[in-house]
């Protein structure tokens, strides 16, 4: 067995003893230091706040900085210092480019990319036809049927960059997806899938995230696993992941078969935790491990 893959084993049976001790509540769970403020390019960002009303099993909720190294944390101070900013370039000018068979770029249709500001607030999001929409999703949709142009893979660079330069135009503003009227049979479905165990490891979301953030498995500090930085720059990989790749990731750590990128199952899943983060701002590109 290769060493990375022995590390996230012991790593995850760890937690799995944590979870059959069963002694842990949520509110027992330990918060990260927030003395610390984060300020992007001078702005403050809003890192913790109360829970929502509807996420019982939390009182207090944390961005995922508050968890991370000083020298993780500082990177994301300062666009200079975020390696994630330089994709999130890529996505600015790709906003103007031409593509496809009606000879338009996103500019021709939706003017400034500042336009954008807000919508990562709201994503997913009920389409007009009733279906929960990613904002991957709605891009690919302008993208194959009002561009002509070939649609991006979901975690795909072209995609995350642009993705990164949409999100980044709601810097600072609180996350507020619906949760209720059409959403709501979705949110249900994430909340369900939230807290089922997965895999031979039998372990949920939940049990990690909800019962044992602040803890240390080994090298990693645990957060509350919430999304509003995302797409974020992973140190690990140098580059920019998706909310449902790094889903995908933690589902398999379980040990489980996961979904596809997409699909209906991570869709609800990402309504629902990006719920549980409603009242954090966005951070557009967080840096993480
Ligand atoms: C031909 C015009 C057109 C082009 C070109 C176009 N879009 Fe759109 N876009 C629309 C329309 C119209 C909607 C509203 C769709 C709806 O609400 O159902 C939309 C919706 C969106 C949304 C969802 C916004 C929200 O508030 O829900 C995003 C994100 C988006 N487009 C991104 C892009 C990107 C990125 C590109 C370029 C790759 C692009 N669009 C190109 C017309 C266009
Ligand atoms: C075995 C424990 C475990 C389980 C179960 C687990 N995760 Fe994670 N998750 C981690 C660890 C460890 C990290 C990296 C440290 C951190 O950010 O919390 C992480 C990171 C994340 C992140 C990135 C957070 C950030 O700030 O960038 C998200 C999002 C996430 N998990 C969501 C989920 C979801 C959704 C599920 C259920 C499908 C899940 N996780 C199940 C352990 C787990």
């Amino acid at each position: 067995m290769k060493r990375t893959q022995l590390k996230t084993v012991l790593a995850v049976a760890a937690v799995a003893a944590l979870a059959l001790a069963g002694v842990a509540r949520a509110d027992e769970a330990m918060a990260p230091d927030m003395s610390k403020v984060l300020e992007i390019n001078g702005e403050k960002m809003i890192t913790h706040t109360k829970a929502p009303k509807n996420i019982p099993g939390l009182s207090e909720i944390y961005s995922g900085w508050l968890f991370r190294s000083p020298s993780t944390q500082q990177m994301e101070t300062d666009d200079i210092d975020n390696p994630g900013m330089t994709g999130e370039a890529m996505g600015e000018t790709e906003w103007t480019n031409v593509d496809g068979t009606e000879g338009k770029s996103c500019a021709s249709c939706h003017g400034d990319l500042a336009k954008m500001k807000g919508v990562r607030t709201h994503m997913p999001k009920v389409n007009k036809d009733g279906v929960l929409w990613s904002m991957e999703n709605y891009i690919n949709d302008c993208r194959t049927n009002r561009m002509g142009a070939k649609p991006w893979k979901w975690s795909g660079a072209d995609m995350q960059d642009m993705v990164a330069a949409i999100s980044v135009q709601s810097r600072g503003m609180p996350m507020d997806v619906q949760t209720d009227g059409p959403a709501a049979k979705y949110w249900k479905e994430g909340e369900k899938m939230y807290y089922t165990r997965y895999g031979q490891l039998q372990l949920s979301c939940a049990n990690c995230h909800e019962d044992h953030y602040g803890d240390n498995i080994r090298a990693d500090h645990l957060s509350q696993g919430q999304i509003n930085g995302f797409p974020t720059y992973r140190l690990k990989t140098g580059k920019l992941t998706s909310i449902q790749n790094r889903f995908k990731g933690c589902i398999r750590d379980t040990r489980a078969h996961t979904y596809a990128e997409g699909s209906p199952e991570l869709t609800a899943l990402e309504l629902y935790v990006a719920s549980r983060g409603n009242g954090l701002s966005v951070e557009g590109v967080a840096v993480r491990p």
